[in-house]
């Protein structure tokens, strides 16, 4: 499974850059908010910082000619790498069927269900995000809804890929991971979690100790 950074700070995307492990970045509206920038000014940074899929998401939402004109003057930015991201709705869907026509990716964003997933692999999405977090937040089950889209997409053999978004803790990325989701976009502040274990602090402290006693019979 691929992993992705769900952010639109700059700092931390270039940190996550030097990690190794960090195939793209996803933003929204409102991470782009947090940042005090305009979205261009936002996603002319962030593609010198990674190269890889990045997810600019389209805003003046039910105009289809504005959203259009928005969502190629967003891919104008970097053809290689920028992925245009439409909500799950009626317009959202129609400006998907044109942009995969034009081989321009998309990500179908703020998922909550397995039909919405379903209409947006038909619609010739490139990338389909459901919200996990958003889902456990209201008492439904995200993991449930994961692995009903991994399995529409296993019977149908559609290419969208599945990103799993609104990741609030390593176990949303242990269990997209275990069900089978292309990517999990997630939150600096959880990748960091991501390598942490007691154990392995506990073991390499003992590892360091007997290294120097092993070192001392050197001298
Ligand atoms: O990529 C979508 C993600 O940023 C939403 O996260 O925590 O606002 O549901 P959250």
């Amino acid at each position: 499974m691929e992993l992705f950074i769900d952010t639109a700070n700059l700092n931390e995307i270039e940190e996550a850059s030097t990690w190794g492990y960090i195939k793209g970045v996803t933003t929204n509206p409102s991470l782009i908010a947090k940042e005090g920038l305009t979205q261009e000014e936002v996603i002319n940074k962030i593609v010198k910082l990674i190269d890889g899929p990045i997810s600019a998401e389209v805003t003046c939402n039910n105009d289809v000619d504005l959203m259009l004109e928005q969502a190629h003057k967003l891919y104008e930015i970097n053809k290689k790498n920028i992925v245009i991201k439409l909500p799950i709705n009626e317009e959202g869907l129609k400006i998907c069927h044109q942009l995969s026509k034009e081989n321009i990716p998309t990500n179908l964003t703020l998922c909550f269900s397995a039909n919405q997933a379903l209409l947006a692999m038909e619609a010739g999405a490139t990338y389909v995000s459901p919200f996990l977090g958003r889902l456990d937040d209201i008492g439904e089950n995200s993991f449930q809804l994961i692995q009903e889209i991994v399995a529409i997409k296993r019977n149908y053999q559609y290419q969208t890929k599945i990103i799993c978004a609104s990741i609030r803790n390593p176990l949303h990325v242990k269990n997209s991971a275990v069900l089978g989701a292309d990517i999990a976009t997630v939150p600096y502040k959880i990748l960091l979690k991501l390598k942490q274990h007691h154990l392995t602090d506990s073991g390499l402290v003992t590892f360091e100790k007997d290294a120097l006693k092993t070192a001392q019979l050197n001298k």
